[in-house]
């Protein structure tokens, strides 16, 4: 069996394997219902879209039981999950589990922040678009903080890791250290 243009049906565990080889962050997306419970669920479908109007997307799948919950708030914070995070990120995707149980944060506008996120933004849902078994979700950032000092965790492969930056001795070159570098800084450390 062939689709409209001709190509063999793609195997949904194939496409899930070879898009596992896409590293990603992990954002655990979080807001507070009409209770003030903290909601939030794990995506790592984050990405930045327009500077100017500050828009960012995500994708909650259609099944999501969480997700109309988060849709209902309106405002939204996206937190960043650091490279000590893997527990959360489990967390954050098991259904029926209590996402904030032994967690620290703290109410932002827009919802929960946790505490030793990297980094917290908070936005408005402003689109939706349908998208197969998943839904594009546009918001517009209202604010955005960066925890200084922090390192992010890294989904790949179905698994959890860490990255290595040039302050730390790995193969990258550091164009703010060293603006005319041309060679890996670990030999500069040698
Ligand atoms: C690393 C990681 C990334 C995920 N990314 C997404 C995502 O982008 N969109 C999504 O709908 N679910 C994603 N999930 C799964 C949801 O977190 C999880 O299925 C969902 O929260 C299930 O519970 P719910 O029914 O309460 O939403 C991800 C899970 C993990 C562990």
């Amino acid at each position: 069996m062939t689709d409209a243009v001709g190509a063999p049906p793609l195997d949904a565990r194939a496409y899930r394997e070879v898009f596992g080889h896409l590293p990603t962050g992990v954002v655990a997306v979080t807001a507070f219902d009409p209770t003030g419970e903290p909601l939030g669920m794990a995506c790592n479908s984050v990405s930045s879209v327009s500077i100017e109007p500050p828009l960012v997307l995500f994708c909650p799948a259609r099944t999501s039981t969480t997700w109309p919950g988060l849709r209902d708030a309106g405002r939204l914070c996206l937190n960043v999950l650091a490279e000590d995070h893997a527990d959360v990120s489990r967390q954050f995707a098991r259904r029926g589990a209590d996402r904030f149980a032994d967690l620290s944060w703290h109410p932002r506008p827009a919802g929960p922040a946790i505490d030793d996120a990297v980094a917290w933004i908070e936005c408005e849902i402003e689109d939706e678009h349908p998208a197969g078994d998943h839904t594009i979700v546009v918001a517009r950032v209202a604010s955005l903080e960066a925890n200084e000092g922090r390192s992010p965790i890294v989904f790949f492969r179905g698994d959890y890791g860490k990255i290595a930056t040039a302050a730390q001795g790995a193969a990258v070159t550091s164009s703010k250290s060293n603006a005319n570098a041309t060679h890996a800084p670990q030999e500069e450390n040698e």
